[in-house]
């Protein structure tokens, strides 16, 4: 059967900034750059190739300048970095990023947690850098965490999150990231916000980002695409968790996501070997198994040989 021909997506990378800032082993430099350099060729829209944070409260990632120097940059591959205050986005416009992608949460608590401010304190720096950046060529995100749910708060309401987006757009930014941090958003409510966000906001860019804690980001991505959303933050290998975030783990899986998403017929212009094999080498980058499906059970197509005749039944773990 073959499947009608759906929309081009925009898929974004995030693994070297999302996945590598929760890891407890350094990822050296040389690694970050040749898998960014690897990934650059693998038809991604995007690339979150750092974050411009303090190195005291992420170490992972203080070599933030060195990796965004040293990667080879294509010209149609967004090669962006995550600032959370002035000084974050002196440092990411003095290495030229082409965007800038700003970050705060909508629950209070979180937002105290990860950025140690409130979100007025939080909004007011980022004011000021919009302010800065806007009079450059690069491009402004804000990536609102905790947007569909805070795990120290609960529940977030629609509206809350869409007032934080509306305070942005106020701003001029280019466009919104609603996060899912730690994995407490469910299909219906996606789709809720979705919809509200693409009616309310229809000249922004507007990206989903899923972590999947819980199980549902794949679910949340179709509900995502059928109220309409073609942007998404994807991990390499399932990769990620925010460190200041109780219970967070890894993003959406990126080759479990473009796997899906090509066998239903839609367009990722993501290579999905080329990833997986970048993928495979994850788990030595960062001294542990990786949360991938696609890595450990290979293809939907990729068949395998029966086993050899007397060789008794199948085992039950591949055949079930
Ligand atoms: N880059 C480098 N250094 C920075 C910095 C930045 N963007 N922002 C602050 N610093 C340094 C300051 O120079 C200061 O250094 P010093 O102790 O040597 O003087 C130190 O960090 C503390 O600065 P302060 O302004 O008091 O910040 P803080 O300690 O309240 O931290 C943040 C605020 C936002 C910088 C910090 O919490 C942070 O980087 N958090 C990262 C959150 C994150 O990325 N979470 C995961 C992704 S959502
Ligand atoms: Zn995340």
């Amino acid at each position: 059967m073959t499947p009608m021909t759906r929309k081009q997506l925009h898929i974004h990378e995030v693994a070297p900034r999302d996945g590598f800032q929760n890891e407890a082993r350094f990822v050296d430099t040389d690694a970050k750059v040749a898998l960014i350099d690897r990934l650059s060729d693998c038809g991604y829209a995007k690339i979150e190739v750092t974050s411009f944070t303090s190195p005291k409260a992420i170490p992972a990632l203080r070599d933030a300048e060195a990796v965004m120097h040293r990667i080879k940059r294509r010209d149609d591959v967004v090669y962006t970095a995550l600032v959370p205050n002035i000084r974050g986005a002196e440092r990411a416009l003095s290495c030229h990023v082409d965007e800038i992608n700003l970050v705060m949460s909508v629950s209070e608590s979180h937002n105290l947690s990860n950025l140690r401010m409130t979100r007025e304190h939080s909004f007011a720096q980022l004011r000021d850098v919009i302010g800065v950046a806007r009079q450059t060529p690069v491009s402004i995100n804000i990536s609102l965490s905790t947007a569909m749910g805070c795990p120290m708060e609960g529940d977030i309401p629609l509206e809350q999150a869409l007032e934080w987006v509306q305070r942005f757009a106020d701003l001029g930014v280019d466009g919104v990231t609603l996060c899912d941090t730690t994995g407490m958003a469910f299909p219906s409510q996606v789709a809720a916000l979705s919809d509200a966000a693409l009616k309310r906001f229809p000249g922004l860019e507007l990206t989903l980002h899923f972590h999947n804690t819980r199980g549902m980001a794949l679910a949340n991505t179709l509900s995502a695409l059928t109220a309409g959303i073609d942007r998404f933050d994807a991990s390499l290998g399932g990769l990620g968790g925010c460190p200041y975030a109780p219970g967070a783990t890894g993003n959406v899986c990126t080759e479990d996501l473009v796997h899906m998403l090509e066998l239903d017929g839609y367009r990722t212009g993501v290579d999905l070997e080329g990833i997986l094999s970048a993928a495979a080498v994850l788990p030595e980058l960062v001294g542990h198994d990786v949360p991938s499906q696609l890595l450990k059970a290979g293809k939907r197509l990729d068949v395998r040989a029966m086993p050899s005749s007397g060789g008794g039944a199948a085992r039950p773990s591949e055949f079930a």
